[in-house]
């Protein structure tokens, strides 16, 4: 199976020399190669460049060709923190929000990641997939090739494993690249509110070496915030987490300024994802550390939170990445396009740097920047062919509109 995208007005994000990630500065740049054609054979890019270079094909067997004039292509969005798997939906909270409650007092009397973890509990594996394999279908059809999916909504050992083997098995019949984190330290349950300490001992002794021995999660992440895990709980459930092979990623300064990012640098965290409350003691611990800053402009928006300190993370030479969260709670969208709106909207970040923090950025936030997030030779073929459009900056002006026509996973055109 081969492809040959032709014409193209503008082929994006292209690099002839990978990087894994691309730090202050440098996400103000994003090459891009005018009038050119790219090739894809298998699930591969084989070959781009310009339309005046191209030496034409010798084999046409087999071949599918597609006229991309007046389109742009780009490489397929990286979501690398969603809760896509999920039971029910939570828009009476977001009415009780409206009406005047937050969302800290809902979790209070029981709600929030409770309410999801309640339903998770009443419902069945396979109604999850279904319901999961929706979402991921629409957000493919948004541009998104690959996807973090956590649990988390389980919060008891039997839970847990039920949301992380919904997962695996969406790996196998999903064509977009999943990998999964074991968020067990997402809320304490009810049953164990008068005793955390029991709750924590029961993720470190059972939950993390039962997920490590069923090899469930790539992935292990706590919710570090006043009421949920404590900075040091934290730093102990990701270090039991690491013994058993998974690499540690953190909910961090969402509500609070609670010292989750620094329990992430300290513990080599892969992200620490939301960062509303990040200050300048957080911004020097990142500084060349391995830990991808990460907005999760959606949950910002949907809460009313006020806004992660994103342009002053890049202007002090940080990388920063972007990605959906998508949620029943506090983003329940995993549009990619939007997020890049929002971005440059509200975050003041260019396109070109919304764009490099929601392709290379976040595909190395999932470990994946060697084979996602970019046009490379060798790289996943995994692309999307917008509809006429004037210029990438079009794609998060034009904020709630749906710009892309075709998209590309593994090399093969989702009908
Ligand atoms: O990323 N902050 C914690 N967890 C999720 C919200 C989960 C929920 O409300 O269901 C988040 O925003
Ligand atoms: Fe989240």
């Amino acid at each position: 199976m081969k492809i040959l995208i032709k014409n193209i007005k503008s082929l994006v994000q292209v690099e002839d020399n990978p990087r894994l990630k691309v730090l202050g500065k440098e996400m103000k740049s994003l090459v891009c190669i005018q009038d050119a054609w790219l090739a894809i054979e298998q699930d591969k890019i084989v070959g781009f460049g310009q339309m005046s270079d191209w030496e034409g094909i010798s084999d046409w067997s087999n071949l599918t060709v597609i006229d991309a004039a007046d389109k742009l292509v780009l490489p397929c969005y990286c979501d690398s923190h969603t809760h896509i798997v999920y039971a029910g939906s939570r828009e009476t909270e977001f009415v009780d929000r409206i009406n005047g409650l937050s969302y800290e007092q809902i979790f209070e009397r029981g709600g929030g990641i409770l309410n999801s973890a309640k339903k998770m509990q009443e419902t069945s594996e396979e109604e999850l997939i279904q319901s999961a394999l929706l979402r991921l279908n629409e957000i493919m059809r948004q541009g998104t090739g690959a996807v973090e999916i956590k649990s988390g909504y389980g919060l008891s050992l039997e839970s847990e494993l039920k949301m992380l083997r919904v997962i695996k098995k969406l790996k196998e019949l999903s064509p977009l690249t999943i990998k999964s984190t074991f968020l067990g330290a997402h809320a304490v349950p009810v049953n164990f509110k008068a005793d955390k300490r029991k709750y924590i001992d029961l993720i470190i002794h059972e939950m993390i070496p039962k997920v490590a021995e069923e090899q469930l999660a790539d992935y292990c992440d706590v919710f570090c915030e006043q009421n949920y895990f404590t900075k040091e709980e934290t730093i102990q459930i990701l270090n039991a987490a690491k013994k058993h092979g998974m690499t540690p990623k953190v909910h961090a300064e969402q509500l609070s300024n609670f010292g989750g990012v620094l329990a992430g640098v300290e513990v080599g965290a892969i992200s620490v994802d939301h960062l509303e409350y990040v200050g300048d003691n957080e911004i020097e611990a990142l500084k060349g550390s391995i830990t991808m800053p990460t907005i999760l402009p959606g949950a910002a928006f949907f809460l009313s939170l006020p806004l992660p300190p994103a342009r002053k993370m890049i202007d002090a030479g940080l990388p920063v990445a972007v990605a959906s969260d998508f949620n029943p709670g506090s983003s329940p969208s995993g549009n990619m396009n939007f997020m890049l709106s929002l971005c440059c909207v509200q975050y003041k970040m260019t396109p070109e740097e919304a764009i490099n923090a929601a392709t290379i950025n976040s595909a190395y936030a999932m470990d994946l920047s060697k084979t996602h997030g970019s046009i490379a030779i060798g790289k996943k073929a995994n692309v999307f062919i917008t509809k006429e459009i004037p210029s990438y900056s079009f794609i998060p002006y034009s904020f709630g509109s749906n710009l892309i026509e075709t998209v590309i996973i593994n090399g093969k055109v989702i009908q």
